[in-house]
């Protein structure tokens, strides 16, 4: 496939890091004292679904716990519950039991308006089925992010260096070509990679992605491990990766295993 992938991080920082000083500013509330150095711990979480009268058990008390830096990978059978873990972590939807902490704070029982906060200004996304928005243009998708953290009136002020941004992760995943195009006009590696660059443009601590490689060949694939590992040891980016690829799973720094509900080491 395309074989433009940079694996080169990108050096423009239009954003500062968030700080722990910005995290307070943020309202995250100081819900519980710090007892880890961990930036993201997750305690006891259960989580379950109920279809018609049967309950589905998926999450029967995970814990875990993620150091700042770390680039660490889930892996586990399909239906294990990885993609409700990391919807749990990147706090889109609540546990039924146990806790989540974020550089400290709990946020499992932020409101709405503090999930939002939080996941603007500090945690990057990348779902398992992209969740492009069909209306905009690769490009716009990217910078989506952007305008939701600053508002309408803030990211028309910045929207040049933005886009400049926005054009610097398009090449970064190999998509300038694609820049205009809308999500139906993209073939499903295409949209992984747009939803890669969108989850890394307002340069966040935390990188949740869900099969960032699930839907590429090998060698993008690669390309773009290499890119996740590069932003992690440069720029210090935490990330938290599910993937059912073995070969990609090694190259994380941990690998734990998701099996009937708990963690394990794999
Ligand atoms: N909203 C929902 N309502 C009911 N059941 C759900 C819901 N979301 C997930 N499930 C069920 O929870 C289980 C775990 O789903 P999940 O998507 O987390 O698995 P996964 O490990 O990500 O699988 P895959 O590797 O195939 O992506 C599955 O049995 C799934 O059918
Ligand atoms: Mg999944």
């Amino acid at each position: 496939m395309n074989s433009t992938v940079s694996v080169t991080a990108p050096h423009v920082a239009l954003v500062p890091r968030p700080t722990q000083h910005t995290a307070q500013t943020a309202h995250v509330p100081p819900a519980a004292a710090p007892h880890t150095t961990a930036l993201l711990r997750a305690e006891g979480l259960v989580k379950n679904y109920q279809r018609g009268r049967h309950l589905i058990r998926v999450l029967q008390g995970v814990d875990l716990e993620v150091a700042d830096g770390e680039f660490l990978a889930i892996v586990g059978q399909s239906g294990s519950g990885k993609s409700t873990l990391l919807h749990l972590l990147g706090t889109l939807d609540a546990p039924d039991q146990g806790c989540i902490y974020f550089q400290g704070h709990r946020i499992d029982q932020l409101p709405p308006a503090g999930r939002d906060i939080l996941r603007n200004k500090y945690f990057g996304m990348v779902f398992q089925f992209y969740h492009l928005l069909p209306e905009l243009t690769t490009r716009e998708n990217i910078l989506v992010p952007l305008m939701i953290r600053d508002g309408l009136l803030r990211y028309w002020w910045g929207r040049r260096q933005y886009v400049k941004r926005a054009d610097q992760l398009l090449a970064l995943v190999g998509l300038e070509h694609r820049a205009a195009h809308r999500p139906r006009e993209l073939s499903g590696g295409e949209m992984q990679r747009a939803a890669i660059a969108r989850a890394l443009v307002a340069e966040p601590s935390l990188l949740l992605a869900d099969e960032p490689t699930g839907n590429l060949d090998r060698h993008t694939g690669q390309a773009i491990l290499d890119l996740l590992r590069t932003l992690n040891r440069q720029q210090r980016l935490t990330i938290v990766m599910v993937t059912h690829d073995p070969s990609i799973a090694a190259q994380a720094d941990r690998v734990v295993r998701l099996n009937e509900g708990r963690i394990e080491a794999a």
